[in-house]
Parts: structure tokens; C-alpha cells; sequence
């Protein structure tokens, strides 16, 4: 679904990838968000849902712009396909690794020595939280629900724990545990979990405010940080930065409550940047990323994740820098340059 804005461009260097490749797969395109909107007038519909479900993975470049941008309730916003996709896939899940690259330490607001040895995961509650809560609005009022299961909790502390194992084997779970009764009950839960299945794994926990600090103070000391969905948004867009830009973040979402084989949704965390859209001068690096996690995680293709990876990382050793990182590349020449090291 190449979605809004510069979302066309940066799926057509996707699917390069995939060819170049030499991945043996169908593809299926759909209208979503905005484009969907003014085509059937929802950004997701019905028809769609149900081809993602069929398929072995979904592949998202980006929604949404002015032209749909709404403060009446009632309207239609492309940001509704989004978070209805996540919810009818299931997708509890949403990991958004952050490993800023030697070659880009200089492109970062931060200095060099503040991100060096960077490498860390935001593990992010994706289906739950404010996001999904009752809402309401009248004349002289509005409100947002912040509610959480405890098992929706459990669930999403596992697939930290089981991440960490995989990498450094810590943990930081963050909260509002001294103001919001659901951060209380997430940090009760998290410890339970942890009790009961992963002593091995190191635990802390940090509030958000703090967190927001601790990430910009002493980005290295973290590996795998998991939090509730509005705080993972949060924080995971402060996290892009220490890439450089936010044009290098992929992520994956995933859940598997759409039962056995439910498909993976990858998307890049930036927007579709429509003020820069059809100037050929968007980053494809963050979609070539989550191409490559849509490959590992979604397609079971090791080798060619690894493979498109490291093209991108050697792509940027070689000086490739598009407009974002402070370069002049435009897209179609960060494609080719990543292409040219497949
Ligand atoms: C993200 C985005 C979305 C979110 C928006 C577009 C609804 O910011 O994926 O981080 O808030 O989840
Ligand atoms: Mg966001």
C-alpha cells in the first residue's frame, strides 16, 4: 500500500529492491489512507482488509496530508486506515529498532560521542492505550480513555523479554506510574511476567518524562525499551533522531491475533512528508529497511534481509547522503546507490 505523499515514490523503490533481489513473490497494490479516502471515501476499506489478511505480509509506505487534515470528528482522516489495520491484523507488536550508523554519526543534532555504540529497540504496545479508548466530544468537552488489559500488558512484556534474550539482555519498561493507575498496573504486570519467565533478563523502570531525557543524555546505555502506545510513539520519534534523520527508521508491527500465518504489517515510522512529495526528494532508506524487516520477519528471508541491510549501510558508507541527511541524492539516486551494492 504506498499510501500518500511520498508514499508512491518510496514503495517503487521498495519493490526494486525486491526484484533486484530476486525474491519470488506477487504483489497486490491498494489505495489506503487519503488516496482511499478520496476514492471510496474511507481510508480503509472492507475489500482491503481483507486482501491484507490473505496475504504473507503488508507493506506500508505512508498516510495522510493537509488536504485531509480534520478537527471535525465526523470526517474521514487517513490515520483511521492506519490504526483500523493495525487492530483488524491484530498487530499488538510494533518494533522500531534504532541503530544509528558510524557513517551517520555526524548527521544526528546529537554529538558524536553522546550516540556512539547506539543500539537499541523500542518496543512499542500498538493495539491498546489512549489510542483505542472511548472518545468523546461535545460542545464544551472532549476526552480520550487510556485502558489497558492485563493481558494485553502481558503479552506485549513477553515479546520484549524474548527480544532482549536476542540482543543485550536488558530491559527498560517505561511508565507514568506515579500519576496514571495504568502505568501502575503496566509496571505490576511487567514485574510478574518477569518473575515468572525471565529472571535472566535485566528489568528497570523509568518513567516517561525521564525517559524522554535519559534518551538524548545516554542513548548507548539502552537496549530493548518497552512501553504503552502513546509513549512509544513518543519516544520512538525522538529515538529517529539519533539515526540522523527521521527518513532511517523502519519498523515492524506484528501480532498474529488474526490467527496462525496472520500477516506482519512494515512501514517506515516517518510520515508521508507531503510537503517534499513528487520532488524526488524523499530518503527510501527507512522503507528499504522495513523492506528488509518485512523480509525477516515476515517472509522467513534471512539472507536477503541481511543481504538489503548491509546495502543500505554500505550505500551510506560510500557517502550517500539524500537532502534529509544534509546530502543532495534524490531518491531514484539512493535507489540506485543501495541497488548498486545488492
Ligand atoms: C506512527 C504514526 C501513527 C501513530 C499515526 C500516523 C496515526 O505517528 O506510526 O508512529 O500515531 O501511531
Ligand atoms: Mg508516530
Amino acid at each position: 500500500m504506498p499510501g500518500d505523499g511520498i508514499g508512491p515514490e518510496i514503495m517503487a523503490t521498495a519493490l526494486q529492491a525486491l526484484d533486484a533481489l530476486g525474491v519470488d513473490h506477487t504483489t497486490e497494490e491498494h489505495l489506503f489512507g487519503g488516496a482511499a479516502i478520496d476514492a471510496y471515501g474511507a481510508a480503509l476499506t472492507e475489500e482491503t482488509t481483507e486482501a491484507c489478511r490473505r496475504a504473507d505480509a503488508v507493506l506500508l509506505a505512508a498516510v495522510g496530508g493537509p488536504r485531509w487534515d480534520t478537527t471535525d470528528p465526523d470526517a474521514p482522516r487517513p490515520e483511521q486506515g492506519l490504526l483500523g489495520l493495525r487492530k483488524a491484523l491484530g498487530l499488538f507488536a510494533n518494533l522500531r529498532p534504532v541503530r544509528p550508523l558510524p557513517a551517520l554519526y555526524d548527521a544526528s543534532p546529537l554529538r558524536r560521542e553522546r550516540i556512539e555504540g547506539t543500539d537499541l529497540l523500542v518496543v512499542r504496545e500498538l493495539t491498546g492505550g489512549i489510542y483505542f479508548g472511548e472518545k468523546t466530544r461535545t460542545a464544551t468537552d472532549a476526552s480520550d480513555l487510556c485502558h489497558y488489559t492485563v493481558a494485553e500488558v502481558r503479552r506485549i512484556a513477553r515479546v520484549a523479554f524474548e527480544a532482549a534474550r536476542t540482543r543485550s539482555n536488558r530491559v527498560a519498561s517505561v511508565d507514568k506510574a506515579n500519576v496514571m493507575e495504568t502505568s501502575r498496573q503496566w509496571r505490576q504486570v511487567v514485574h510478574e511476567v518477569h518473575a515468572e519467565e525471565f529472571t535472566d533478563v535485566q528489568l528497570e523502570d523509568i518513567l516517561v518524562d525521564n525517559a524522554a531525557m535519559q534518551l538524548v543524555s545516554r542513548p548507548a546505555d539502552f537496549d530493548v525499551i518497552v512501553t504503552e502506545n502513546l509513549f512509544g510513539d513518543i519516544l520512538s520519534d525522538e529515538a529517529a533522531m539519533l539515526t540522523g534523520s527521521i527518513g532511517m527508521l523502519p519498523s515492524a508491527s506484528l501480532g498474529g491475533a488474526g490467527g496462525p500465518g496472520s500477516p506482519g504489517l512494515f512501514e517506515p515510522v516517518h510520515g508521508s512528508a507531503p510537503d517534499i512529495a513528487a520532488t524526488g526528494a524523499a530518503n527510501p532508506l527507512a522503507m528499504l529497511l522495513s523492506t528488509a524487516l518485512m523480509l525477516h520477519h515476515g517472509l522467513g528471508l534471512q539472507a536477503q534481509a541481511a543481504a538489503l541491510e548491509s546495502a543500505v549501510d554500505r550505500a551510506l558508507d560510500a557517502g550517500l547522503r539524500t537532502r534529509d541527511l544534509g546530502g543532495t541524492a534524490t531518491t531514484n539516486e539512493a535507489t540506485r546507490a543501495v541497488l548498486d551494492h545488492l
